[in-house]
C-alpha cells in the first residue's frame, strides 16, 4: 500500500536539509506525500524543496527552526498553523565527541534538548493526533552507539539509547491503534555530518559505510513490522558480536577504544 494511503497526507522530517533527513524527504516525496521540512538553515531546505517539487509534484513547506531551543515545539506548532502531521521522522541530532568533562555542560544540555526533549514533545503533540485519527507513522533515528556505553560519545550515546527505548516502547503501545513506530539504528553513514567529522578508517574492524539512501530504504522495509532495526548487514553482524558474544566490559572497552582511534582523541 502507498505510504500516503496508509498513513495520511503530510510527512514532517525534522533535520531534513541534508544527509539521512534529505534522503527520508526524497523517499516520502517519491511516494506522493506532501512534505514539511524542518532544519535551522533555510537555504538548503529551499533548494531541496525546489528539487522535490519538480521531481514528484508534491507540496513542500519549509520551516527554519532550531530544535535545540526550548520554545521550538511552540514555534513549530505556530508555523504549522493546524496542518496535520501524519508521518513524523525525527532525524536531527547533535553529538559532541570527546571526554565528557572537557565538553561544556551547556553543550551537553543542548544535546539533551535536541536529541531527547524536542522529539519527546513532538511525539506527544503529533502522536496524540495520529492516535485520534487511527493512522500515522513515527521514525526515530538512533545509532549503534546507543547499545552500550560509548566513551568519548557519552551523552550522544545515552540520548540514542533513549531514542531506541522510547521508539520500541511506543511501537508496543500504538501497534494496534494504526500508528507504526520504529527506531532506526544506523551505523556509519556517509552524510555531510559524518564526513565533516573526519573519521579515521579502521580497516576490518569497521563495517562498510552506508549511503543515506540505503538506510532509508531499509527503514521502510521494516516500518510496521519491527519495533527497531539495525541498518546494514555489516552493522548487524558487528552488533551481534558486541551484544551477544562479548562480555559487557569487552563491548564497552572496544567501543571506547575504537572511538578514540577513529577521532584521534588523547586524554
Ligand atoms: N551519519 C552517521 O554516521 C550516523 C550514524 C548513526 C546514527 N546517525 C543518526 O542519523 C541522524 C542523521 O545523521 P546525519 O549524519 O544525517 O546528520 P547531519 O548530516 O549532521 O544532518 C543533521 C540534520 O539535522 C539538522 N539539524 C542539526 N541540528 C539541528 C537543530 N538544532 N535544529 C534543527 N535541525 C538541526 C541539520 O540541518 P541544519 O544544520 O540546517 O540545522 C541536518 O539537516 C542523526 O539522528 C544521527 O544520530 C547518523
Amino acid at each position: 500500500m502507498e505510504l500516503r494511503e496508509k498513513y495520511g497526507r503530510n510527512a514532517l522530517v525534522a533535520g531534513a536539509s541534508e544527509g539521512i533527513g534529505a534522503a527520508f524527504a526524497d523517499y516520502l516525496g517519491s511516494s506522493g506525500m506532501d512534505l514539511i521540512l524542518v532544519a535551522r538553515r533555510l537555504e538548503p531546505l529551499k533548494n531541496l524543496a525546489g528539487s522535490l517539487k519538480n521531481k514528484y509534484n508534491v507540496g513542500v513547506t519549509c520551516i527554519p527552526c532550531d530544535l535545540s531551543e526550548s520554545n521550538s515545539i511552540e514555534l513549530l506548532k505556530a508555523e504549522l498553523n493546524g496542518m496535520e502531521v501524519d508521518v513524523l521522522v525525527y532525524n536531527a541530532a547533535l553529538s559532541f565527541i570527546g571526554p565528557f568533562i572537557k565538553n561544556k555542560v551547556e553543550d551537553h544540555l543542548r544535546q539533551l534538548r535536541l536529541n531527547i526533549i524536542t522529539p519527546l514533545e513532538m511525539l506527544h503533540v503529533f502522536g496524540e493526533k495520529m492516535l485520534a485519527s487511527g493512522q500515522g507513522a513515527v521514525i526515530l533515528m538512533t545509532s549503534l552507539s546507543g547499545f552500550q556505553g560509548s566513551g568519548n560519545l557519552s551523552v550522544y550515546a545515552a540520548t540514542k539509547a533513549f531514542a531506541r527505548i522510547i521508539g520500541e516502547s511506543l511501537w508496543y503501545e500504538w501497534k494496534n491503534k494504526g500508528v507504526d513506530v520504529i527506531a532506526c539504528c544506523a551505523g556509519a553513514t556517509a552524510t555531510p555530518g559524518y564526513i565533516n567529522s573526519r573519521p579515521e578508517t579502521m580497516g576490518w574492524l569497521n563495517p562498510r559505510v552506508q549511503t543515506p539512501e540505503e538506510v532509508v530504504c531499509e527503514c521502510f522495509k521494516y516500518l510496521g513490522k519491527q519495533p527497531s532495526f539495525i541498518s546494514g548487514r555489516g552493522n548487524r553482524i558487528a552488533s551481534f558480536f558486541m551484544q551477544k558474544v562479548l562480555t559487557r566490559k569487552m563491548a564497552v572497552s572496544i567501543m571506547g577504544d575504537t572511538t578514540r582511534k577513529i577521532y584521534r582523541i588523547r586524554d
